[in-house]
């Protein structure tokens, strides 16, 4: 009788419970496709998670499988972003790449360069989490539909077989049904303030400070817009303190507390957490290069453009060694003025409730806050990481210096930069066409959070100094 009890136990542990660690030894491949700690909570089998676009390519945007919501693939079978690691079986989830990466082409149907670090311009994050919903609540969603689309692609031992249909398929639809209701209960919840349900984040944006409040935090669910545009995360300084901070209105001034923060918002847990590969991304953030401009530069226009750039006052908000560099501007100085909604989804009870989250635990946090403005942001690799503020709404460089000029309604997730406006391009004849089918997305100013007002400095410069200095932002 032992003997089988044994023999049972380490079968289920050999195929629930191993845990096989892959390694990479090289630092850039770590971050691309290293684990954070979170398959195990949020992972779902790899050989159901590879199957699913076969399975519902109805609820996708467009044929080409993962890849139609903006993952990149680079010639290996999991794309950029996504962690494989065998915990008894194995298992798929994001990492930090998902969302700081982004690809950009030099002409439409040329080939995409990632660029490792940036913000994931093109990348449905929203549109992915929906896909995944859809897909189990599809009554294809069964054992029988699953394994046929898997064996597909290869051979399963009659073991592997009877683990998939028995447990792994069915655990798997109840979990992301689970997620689905859990999630939809803000996503989709009406706004009393607005009369419908939080606009869609769309390529290249995320709800990150919800996330956090109502999937780590486990706040009771409010009527904030947190949305925000992904931040690269290249050339990090690895320290900052006080009225200094990371994150778009600098909540939390520690890049430990920061970093470790992301993997708990995506998924890992205080107990599954892995610091010392967290520990490696921090380091690899402060080292990141910011790539250089792709395409011609004039660098005596530039020159020129560095001295207007000095005397408009950019420099003290945006240079490095600037006085007010990745400080809190608060929203109420005269020119900055941009949209509120996520500095105020960053509440004081959110900031107080993630200081005591961890307490007790290996990793503490206590130096989350919240604040009245956003920080004077660095501004590396800009011409790589529009649309540019904070929520994203303002497409190019040249719109951010002309405010009146900047569109009500643009396009997001092209990978094509438009070298004279810099910025992507966001307003192609073919746009409005691939944004009704989901694989670009329309961005309207005028609903909430998504609001173009603000950051006018530079507004009054004439069109040859503005072309000068947008020059010199090529150079950054
Ligand atoms: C789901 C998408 C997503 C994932 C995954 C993600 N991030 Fe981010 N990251 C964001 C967004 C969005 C912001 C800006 C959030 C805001 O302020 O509203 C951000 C901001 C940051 C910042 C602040 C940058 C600055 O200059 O202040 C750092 C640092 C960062 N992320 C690190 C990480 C790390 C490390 C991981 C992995 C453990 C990670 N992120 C995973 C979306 C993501
Ligand atoms: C008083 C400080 C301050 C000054 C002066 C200032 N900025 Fe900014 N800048 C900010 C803040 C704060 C943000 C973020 C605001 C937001 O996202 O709502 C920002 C955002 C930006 C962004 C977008 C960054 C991104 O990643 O999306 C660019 C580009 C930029 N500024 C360029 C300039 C230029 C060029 C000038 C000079 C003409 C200038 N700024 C002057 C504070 C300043």
């Amino acid at each position: 009788m032992l003997l089988v009890a044994g023999i049972i136990g380490v079968f289920v542990w050999y195929k629930f419970y191993r845990d096989v660690r892959v390694g990479y030894a090289d630092d850039d491949e770590n971050f691309k496709y290293g684990s954070i700690g979170n398959e195990e909570s949020t992972g779902i089998p790899y050989l159901i998670w590879k199957a699913l676009p076969e399975l519902c390519p109805q609820h996708l945007p467009g044929p080409g499988g993962y890849a139609s919501l903006g993952m990149i693939y680079e010639g290996r079978e999991a794309p950029i972003g996504i962690s494989v690691r065998t915990i008894g079986f194995p298992r798929a989830a994001t990492n930090c790449a998902f969302c700081h990466v982004s690809a950009v082409r030099d002409e439409e149907g040329g080939a995409p360069r990632p660029l490792l670090g940036s913000s994931a311009a093109q990348l449905d994050v929203e549109g992915y989490t929906r896909f995944l919903w859809a897909c189990a609540a599809d009554p294809r969603f069964t054992p029988d539909g699953v394994l046929e689309v898997i064996r597909r692609a290869g051979e399963l031992s009659w073991v592997d077989e009877q683990i998939y249909r028995h447990v792994l398929v069915p655990r798997t639809r109840e979990a992301l049904l689970e997620q689905r209701d859990r999630g939809a209960a803000w996503m989709d919840a009406s706004l009393s303030s607005v009369g419908h349900r939080r606009p869609r984040a769309g390529r290249g944006r995320v709800d990150l400070v919800n996330q956090i409040k109502f999937h780590v935090l486990n706040l009771p669910p409010d009527e904030t817009i947190g949305v925000s545009d992904m931040m690269p995360i290249w050339q990090v300084p690895p320290s900052v303190r006080g009225n200094y901070g990371y994150f778009w209105d600098g909540l939390n001034d520690s890049l430990v507390e920061v970093a470790r923060s992301s993997a708990l918002a995506d998924g890992a847990t205080l107990s599954s957490i892995e610091t010392d590969q967290i520990g490696r991304i921090e380091r690899w953030m402060t080292r990141a290069p910011a790539p250089r401009y792709p395409y011609a530069v004039d660098h005596a226009l530039a020159a020129e453009g560095r001295r207007v750039y000095v005397r408009a006052g950019c420099a003290d908000c945006h240079d490095t060694g600037g006085a007010r560099y990745r400080s809190v501007i608060p929203l109420d100085e005269k020119e900055l003025r941009t949209d509120r909604s996520r500095m105020e989804a960053w509440t004081a009870e959110a900031a107080a409730a993630y200081n005591q989250h961890a307490e007790g635990t290996r990793i503490d946090f206590d130096r989350f806050r919240s604040t009245t403005g956003y920080i004077a942001v660095p501004l590396h690799g800009i011409w790589a990481t529009g649309p540019y503020l904070h929520n994203g709404s303002v497409p190019t460089l040249w719109h951010l210096l002309t405010p009146a000029e900047r569109p009500q309604v643009f396009y997001r997730g092209m990978t094509e930069v438009d070298r004279e406006r810099v910025g992507f391009r966001h307003d192609t004849a073919g746009a409005p066409e691939l944004a009704r089918r989901g694989l670009l997305s329309r961005y309207d100013t005028t609903e909430p959070g998504n609001g173009n007002q603000g950051h006018i400095y530079g507004a009054e410069l004439s069109r040859d100094d503005k072309m000068a200095l947008i020059e010199y932002m090529k150079t950054l």
